[in-house]
């Protein structure tokens, strides 16, 4: 039986229920697809209970008509965590989250302002602020987060262990579509034609010797880069095709170089 939880209080009165589970958390923004299941089938295989929050988080957004295009997609969600045989789906509104607006945050001074900080200021605050919130409300045993946000969740881990909170933040390998583009809810918002060319990106970025010729063969194939940089044994690229961003990256040593 899954149960839809919309207020703070009334997960606080379930929860009491729940003393000798363990928890496991998938944190989302909604719009699921197939890498979202993977996380959730994960938890439900390593804990008694498993939660997914359902929250579009407008703090994390650095530009709000990219917060009004996310795509939203409640009902057909909810049906597939019912499905999944998910436990709970926490789906809190912004008074809830934010009573105090947006004066108290986490901030992040290293790690968080280069790449996708530096792209998008102010981006890593909203997501550790609001994982800070989740996190604190629901109050997992495991939290899963996917490896195509890895710098988020280097950030998300930093910030438990920084704060000592009693969680195991686990990272989870990114699935990808069959023409290898890491899956991602804003995927549907590409046009056919983008969507196919949308593969090159992953292609480029894991077949090019350097960075530098990564990014020229992805300018060349029509894409505008935002950076392509290796950090953390990985090489991480984010660019821009029409009004889609997408973001991937790749551990070192599964990079194929001609
Ligand atoms: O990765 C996401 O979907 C979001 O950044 C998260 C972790 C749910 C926080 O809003």
């Amino acid at each position: 039986m899954t149960s839809v939880i919309r207020t703070i209080a009334d997960w606080r009165a379930e929860s009491k229920r729940l003393l000798n589970a363990t928890v496991g958390f998938v944190p989302t923004m909604g719009a699921l697809h197939a890498g979202h299941q993977s996380l959730v089938e994960r938890s439900l295989r390593e804990n008694d209970v498993t939660v997914v929050s359902i929250f579009v988080n407008p703090t994390q957004f650095n530009d709000k008509s990219d917060f009004e295009r996310y795509p939203r997609n409640d009902a057909q969600d909810i049906e597939l965590l019912k499905k999944l045989g998910v436990h709970y789906v926490f789906m809190p509104g912004y008074q809830d989250l934010y009573p105090e607006g947006f004066t108290v945050r986490v901030v992040e001074n290293e790690i968080s302002r280069v790449m996708e900080g530096a792209s998008r200021p102010g981006h890593f605050d909203g997501v550790l602020t609001v994982v800070m919130k989740l996190l604190s409300i629901v109050r997992p045993y495991r939290a899963y987060f996917g490896e195509k946000d890895y710098q988020q969740f280097l950030l998300i881990k930093k910030m438990a262990d920084a704060f000592f909170l009693p969680v195991e933040i686990i990272p989870c390998t990114t699935i990808r579509d069959a023409d290898g583009l890491a899956l991602s809810s804003r995927n549907v918002l590409l046009s056919t034609e983008e969507r196919a060319k949308a593969a090159l990106f992953p292609q480029i970025l894991k077949t090019s010797a350097t960075v530098i010729l990564a990014a020229q063969k992805l300018e060349q194939a029509g894409f505008s880069v935002d950076y392509v940089e290796e950090a953390w044994d990985r090489r991480f690229g984010a660019v821009r095709l029409g009004k889609v961003r997408l973001i991937d990256n790749f551990p070192l040593a599964s990079i194929i170089k001609p």
